[in-house]
């Protein structure tokens, strides 16, 4: 607005008629002419600036993309959930109980009098200062359930249990049961063997060895242990299990005469450790994302 050409503007009106045409002339082509000059040198500059910009910012669309970590479940509720699934399929209803239990649940109602060495059989985590403990296994809920519920009963009940023991490979203190309860007017050993075996079948998706050996548990009669076919022909440990004793069913107001049935307890960290060919148990609950991330 300083500048000479518009001094030059200004002053055309004090020119004569003639000069003014002329001259007025003159400055607007010149005004015309720098305005367009400045106006390409502008569009140039801006140009720069923007392919510098992208220089900085290159995208190369060729390059591979960063995956997107997504939450999972853990291992030990997809085997529960399956394995809680496939006994519902069967007509089994789902059941909880307490993770703090009484000496009476845990034990007494179960056939294992106090002082009677087959309490030293579960190894228990007590609470300071009460008589309580954390349960040992999910068989107390079988009382509790038959305490409130009438015979025929179907049931499976999934939970967290406690040891107090040292751990190793296959040894945690802190672990998963399903406990199962079938009570009918004639429920037998083979009908266990059966729903078991089928069982397998559907959560391995194929035909598994299992075997029944001997054992003793106070709350059963006759007792048993079921292994399974592990890696290089080995054999693990899965469940106990057996036929409910008398004295279970009359602590809990059956009588025995009418009723039979089997029970049997299940370690679902075992369970998870086959199905994904897990060798050691303490795996499960390291919280090593490296671990987890495989599943
Ligand atoms: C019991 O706990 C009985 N209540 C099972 C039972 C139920 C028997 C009903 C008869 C009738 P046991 O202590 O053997 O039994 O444990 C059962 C299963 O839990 C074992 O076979 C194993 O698979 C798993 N288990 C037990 N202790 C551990 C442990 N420390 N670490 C990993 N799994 C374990």
């Amino acid at each position: 607005k300083k500048g000479k050409l518009t001094f030059v503007l200004r002053s055309v009106s004090k020119l004569s008629e003639k000069e003014k045409v002329k001259k007025g002339k003159e400055a607007n082509e010149l005004r015309d002419w720098l305005g367009g000059e400045f106006e390409k040198k502008q569009l140039a500059l801006q140009r720069k600036e923007i392919e510098e910009e992208e220089k900085k910012e290159w995208i190369d669309v060729t390059a591979p993309g960063t995956r997107i970590q997504e939450g999972h479940l853990h291992p030990l509720t997809h085997v529960q959930r399956q394995a809680q699934e496939i006994f519902q399929g069967m007509g089994f209803s789902v059941v909880q109980g307490p993770q703090i239990e009484t000496e009476h649940y845990n034990f007494d109602a179960l056939n294992i009098p106090k002082d009677h060495p087959a309490r030293d059989l579960w190894d228990t985590f007590w609470l300071k200062n009460s008589k309580l403990l954390l349960r040992t296994h999910t068989s107390p809920v079988q009382v509790r359930y038959m305490e409130s519920h009438q015979a025929p009963l179907r049931i499976v009940v999934p939970g967290r249990i406690f040891r107090y023991e040292a751990t190793d490979a296959s040894h945690e203190f802190d672990i998963m049961q399903l406990e199962g309860l079938v009570v009918g007017k004639d429920i037998s050993v083979a009908n266990f063997r059966a729903v078991i075996q089928e069982f397998y079948k559907r959560f391995f998706d194929k035909p598994v060895q299992i075997r029944l050996r001997p054992s003793y548990f106070p709350f059963v009669e006759p007792g048993f242990e079921v292994d399974m076919r592990w890696k290089q022909g080995d054999w693990m440990e899965m469940m106990g299990a057996g036929m409910v004793h008398p004295n279970v069913f009359k602590a809990v107001g059956y009588n025995p005469k009418n009723w039979q049935g089997f029970a049997f307890g299940m370690g679902l960290d075992r369970l998870a450790m086959m199905k994904y060919k897990i060798d050691d148990v303490r795996l499960l609950r390291s919280g090593d994302l490296r671990f987890l991330q495989q599943f």
